[in-house]
C-alpha cells in the first residue's frame, strides 16, 4: 500500500468517435461495479478528445464513478478566448476538465509547440482553476515553476511496447524532483500497461502513470488501475 499520492492518467490521443467513447464509458462502469478498488492514494484521470468531454461529464456525473474518474484535457490554447480560429482556451474548457496536459512530445514535435508557448499554456490553465501535467522528454528539459505534475515520457518509449526500465524512471524521476526544487510529483509515461504498472506503482519516488494505448480499451484501463492498486 502506497503511503503517497498515485496518479493513473489515460490519454485516449486523436482517437475515437463521441459513440466509441459512449461505448468505452459504459463498458469502464460495468467492469467498475462489478468490483470497485479502494482508491484511498489513487486518482483516475481520462484525458480523452475535446469532442468527448461534454458527454463524458455528463455520464460521470450521473453514475456511481462521479469523484472516481475525473476529466483532463490533453492540450489548451496558450491564448485566452478569442479570435483563434480552432483553438480551445482554457475559459472554455474550465468547467469540463480538472486537468490539462501541456507539453506532450507529439504537440512539441507535430505542432511546433515550443516551451514559451507552453509558459502561456501553463498560465492560461492556472488562471482558470485547470491543474497541469507538464511533460518533458528527458532530465535535461526546464521545469516550469508552476506546473503541478510533472511527466517524464521518453520518446523512445512512447507507443514502442519498450517502456523504461524502473530503475531509469526511478533514476530520472529523482533528478527531476531534485531539479525542480520543490516535492514535485513525477509522472512516468511510455508504454505503461496492467503487465508493467505494478513496478511503477510500488516506486514511492514516481507518483503515477500516464498511458496511451493501454487506456482505449476499457478491460485494459481497468486492469491496468487494478494492477497499480493491488
Ligand atoms: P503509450 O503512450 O502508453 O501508448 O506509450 C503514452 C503517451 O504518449 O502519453
Amino acid at each position: 500500500m502506497r503511503s503517497t499520492p498515485f496518479y493513473i492518467i489515460g490519454n485516449w490521443k486523436s482517437n475515437k468517435t463521441i459513440d466509441e467513447a459512449v461505448v468505452w464509458f459504459k463498458e469502464f462502469e460495468s467492469l467498475w461495479k462489478t468490483m470497485p478498488f479502494v482508491l484511498s492514494q489513487t486518482t483516475i484521470i481520462l484525458c480523452p478528445s475535446f469532442i468527448h468531454l461534454r458527454v463524458l461529464k455528463s455520464l460521470i456525473d450521473l453514475s456511481s464513478l462521479a469523484h472516481v474518474l475525473h476529466l483532463g484535457a490533453q492540450t489548451l490554447s496558450s491564448s485566452k478566448q478569442g479570435a483563434y480560429t480552432g483553438e480551445i482556451a482554457a475559459t472554455q474548457m474550465k468547467d469540463l476538465v480538472e486537468y490539462a496536459i501541456v507539453g506532450h512530445s507529439e504537440r512539441r514535435e507535430h505542432f511546433g509547440e515550443t516551451d514559451a508557448m507552453l509558459e502561456q499554456k501553463l498560465t492560461q490553465a492556472h488562471e482558470n482553476g485547470i491543474k497541469t501535467i507538464y511533460c518533458v522528454q528527458d532530465k535535461d528539459q526546464s521545469i516550469p515553476q508552476n506546473c503541478d505534475l510533472l511527466a517524464y515520457e521518453p520518446v523512445w518509449a512512447i507507443g514502442t511496447g519498450k517502456p523504461a526500465t524502473i530503475e531509469h524512471a526511478h533514476e530520472v524521476a529523482e533528478h527531476l524532483k531534485a531539479k525542480s526544487g520543490r516535492n514535485l510529483g513525477i509522472i512516468y509515461g511510455g508504454s505503461v500497461t496492467h503487465e508493467n504498472v505494478h513496478d511503477y506503482a510500488a516506486d514511492e519516488k514516481l507518483s503515477g502513470v500516464l498511458p496511451g494505448g493501454a487506456s482505449l480499451k476499457p478491460g485494459d484501463f481497468y486492469n491496468l488501475i487494478k494492477s497499480a492498486v493491488q
